[in-house]
């Protein structure tokens, strides 16, 4: 098996306040300490990057900032928007594309999802793609359809030689914040498929580097579970990343399944 470095990356969604969101992220920072053998990265909302980014620069912390989305266009008139440059001026290191409350919630396209992870890569950032079904579209067995769709779409635009700033991150919806997340098998079992997607796309050897992580649920209790799958590089953690004492036991369970 090639080997690949788990990353786990918390996504604060539309939480905190400012003091809240810089105490998290030191936390982390503290908790974490000087560990190796993952990267781990935070998602504060827009209006705390500043913050959060300037605590973790003064604590010379190697947690990755990231941020929850993007606008593809470099600047001009997206009245609510936030552009890459404005990103990069905050140091954001990395940003979430398509996570499934901006495509369901919002209504993001597939196709404009793929936009965004263009922009992100070709800006020199690193991106996570997140993808995965509703529970009608698994009911119905669509799983593995609405993935492949899902990464064809936003891979459209990325170049082989950006690979490595990207991640791909399975989201099946039913599981994001409903405290059922899905079995380790099923895991499994759809990031062997999303990989096999990519390796159609870029060759075996570009998708056997990809790194899949999963998300919905995960928690201290399920997280070794999820990510001793041989398929399972990490974790997109909501619920669970809101306080350092459940991230941490997560982070610490991708470091022990490599
Ligand atoms: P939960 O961990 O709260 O299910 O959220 C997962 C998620 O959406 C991370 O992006």
């Amino acid at each position: 098996m090639p080997s690949r470095t788990p990353i786990v990356v918390g996504n604060w969604k539309m939480t905190q306040d400012k003091a809240s969101a810089v105490a998290l992220a030191v936390g982390v920072h503290q908790a974490w300490g000087a560990g190796s053998g993952v990267e781990v990265g935070v998602c504060p909302a827009f209006v705390h990057l500043d913050a959060v980014g300037a605590a973790l620069r003064q604590a010379g912390s190697r947690v990755i900032l990231g941020a929850q989305d993007v606008w593809t266009d470099p600047n001009g008139a997206f009245t609510g928007e936030v552009s890459l440059s404005m990103l990069t001026d905050l140091g954001v290191q990395l940003v979430l594309c398509g996570h499934s409350e901006r495509r369901h919630v919002i209504g993001e396209s597939d196709e404009l999802v793929g936009k965004k992870v263009s922009a992100v890569l070709n800006a020199g950032l690193r991106a996570i793609l997140c993808c995965g079904e509703t529970l009608s579209e698994r009911e119905a067995g669509q799983t593995d359809r609405v993935n492949e769709r899902q990464v064809r779409a936003g891979l459209a635009g990325v170049k082989a030689d950006q690979l490595d700033r990207l991640v791909i991150a399975y989201e099946p919806v039913w599981a994001i914040g409903t405290g059922r997340n899905a079995t380790p098998g099923d895991a499994q079992a759809a990031h062997v498929r999303i990989r096999a997607v990519v390796a159609s796309l870029f060759g075996d050897a570009a998708a056997g580097a990809m790194r899949i992580q999963y998300g919905g649920s995960m928690k201290p209790d399920n997280a070794r579970a999820l990510i001793d799958q041989p398929d399972v590089d990490g974790g997109l953690i909501g619920g669970a990343a809101l306080k350092a004492e459940t991230f941490l036991p997560i982070v610490q369970a991708a470091v022990g399944s490599r």
